[in-house]
């Protein structure tokens, strides 16, 4: 069979098994499952509550939110405009959760709202390793704190959820951009700084040198880098209370034992950021390196229209780097499901109670598979094997005669005749009686 459609480049299913696609493994549904049902588990222990937004969201939302300039915005939001509306596919979720915070007045709950959130967002990047157009993303927003310690919470939980999954080798990366004021008076010392080397720096770092200056400090290439080293660096450029955040941070970090390190060039590509961001990036990524990253965006809620400042802190995490990582440091995901029971059913008044029995014990809470197609006994047996059943349920006009069904033991391969009316609770059981 083929099909004259394909999946849009950049985007990609996710099936029953993992496959291969252009040299990336995509984790099977189980995989997938797991790794958010460890998550949820670990924000339960955290208590916090799960939020679920549209993946539809105003255009003008998004591009105030995290900020017109910025690459996103620019150039990766997949918008489109239907009557007077301008909607825009999310490519990320903190913006939309602070809009529902705002219009859902969630501060009426009182106290401090800590929200997670995972699922799909959408950014018109360049596909390659670790990067799609349609990725997922888990994340978290702890929304009406101002603490130090809040900004430690999320750190916390994000290390949390990777030793969770059994993800070891990362680094943590944090850096602080203090306030609105010195960001601007930072931008001016780093453009003044990089004006001399204007011919040195590449076409995209010469544009951003106009647009947005603190982009050029993510640059990769190595005599940019090269140049960067003698920059002005933004902390010497935030305010006291900035660096006592800071430090109050660094050293609640070290209290719960999170090792660090200070990276002063960390400012995100996202404009919303005000005082402590962060990175965790794994060594086995490459380029694609960061498997989350988040921080504190006090300004947000204003910027989209909040009356008052509303304190905010979070970050967000993919799930295509955590199954590099994942991959790389070889821990074992789980695979396609197995049914309890496979019956196996020769001839049509078998399959007519296999029909009959299958609800019946299904309802009774056992996991059962049967052939839909009516094959033969040979081919059934098969699947039952290749299912790695625990029990064959047997069933012929010998078996319906005795009204009792040969029960075979896959591991073991010990086979004994079950009365109908005991079935259910011997397949219950890992054994047979
Ligand atoms: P971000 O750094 O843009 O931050 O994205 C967070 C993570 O999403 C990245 O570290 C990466 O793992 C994943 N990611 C981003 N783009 C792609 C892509 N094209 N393909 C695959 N994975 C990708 C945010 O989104 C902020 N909302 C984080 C945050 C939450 N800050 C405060 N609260």
């Amino acid at each position: 069979m083929s099909t004259r459609y394909q999946s849009i480049t950049g985007t990609f299913d996710i099936l029953p098994e993992a496959y291969d696609s252009g040299g990336t493994r995509i984790p099977g549904t189980p995989a997938w499952q797991y790794v958010e049902s460890t998550i949820r588990e670990v924000m339960g222990r955290y208590h916090y509550e799960e939020i679920r937004t549209p993946i539809l969201e105003p255009t003008e939302l998004v591009a105030r939110g995290i900020g017109e300039q910025t690459d996103i915005v620019t150039k990766e939001m997949f918008a489109f405009e239907r009557g007077d509306t301008r909607y825009v596919l999310r490519p990320e979720v903190t913006a939309p959760v602070m809009r529902a915070f705002l219009q859902h007045h969630l501060e009426q709950r009182g106290g401090v709202q800590k929200l997670y959130y995972i699922g799909p967002c959408f950014r018109a990047e360049k596909p390659q390793k670790g990067r799609y157009r349609q990725f997922h993303q888990f994340g978290v927003e702890i929304i009406g704190a101002q603490t130090p310690r809040a900004d430690v919470e999320s750190i916390g939980l994000m290390m949390a959820c990777y030793q969770a999954l059994g993800i070891g080798n990362t680094r943590l990366r944090i850096n602080t951009i203090g306030g609105v004021e010195a960001r601007q008076k930072y931008v001016e010392a780093l453009t003044n700084f990089l004006e001399p080397y204007r011919d040195d720096l590449s076409e995209a770092s010469r544009r951003r040198l106009e647009k947005n200056p603190l982009r050029i400090l993510d640059t990769k290439l190595d005599h940019e880098k090269e140049i960067l080293k003698e920059a002005p660096r933004i902390v010497d450029y935030v305010t006291s209370e900035s660096r006592q955040h800071f430090d109050e941070v660094k050293a609640r970090l070290t209290d719960l034992d999170i090792s660090y390190e200070e990276d002063p060039f960390l400012v995100r590509g996202l404009d919303y950021y005000t005082e402590t961001a962060y990175e965790v990036h794994s060594e086995h990524l490459g380029a694609q390196s960061a498997l989350g990253g988040g921080g504190r965006y006090d300004l947000l809620a204003a910027e989209i229209g909040s009356d008052r400042p509303v304190p905010a802190v979070g970050f967000a995490a993919g799930f295509e780097r955590m199954f590099l990582a994942l991959e790389a440091e070889d821990v074992d995901l789980p695979g396609p499901q197995t049914p309890d029971v496979f019956i196996v059913a020769l001839g049509e008044s078998a399959r007519e109670w296999t029909f009959e029995t299958a609800h019946e014990l299904r309802d009774a809470g056992v996991s059962v598979h049967y052939d839909l197609k009516a094959r033969s006994m040979r081919s059934q047996m098969r699947e039952a094997d290749r299912q790695q059943v625990q029990f064959a349920v047997i069933i012929g006009d010998q078996e319906l005669e005795k009204s009792a069904a040969a029960v075979k033991h896959m591991p073991s391969g010990e086979q004994v005749d079950v009365p109908f009316d005991e079935l259910a609770d011997v397949l219950h059981g890992n054994e047979l009686p």
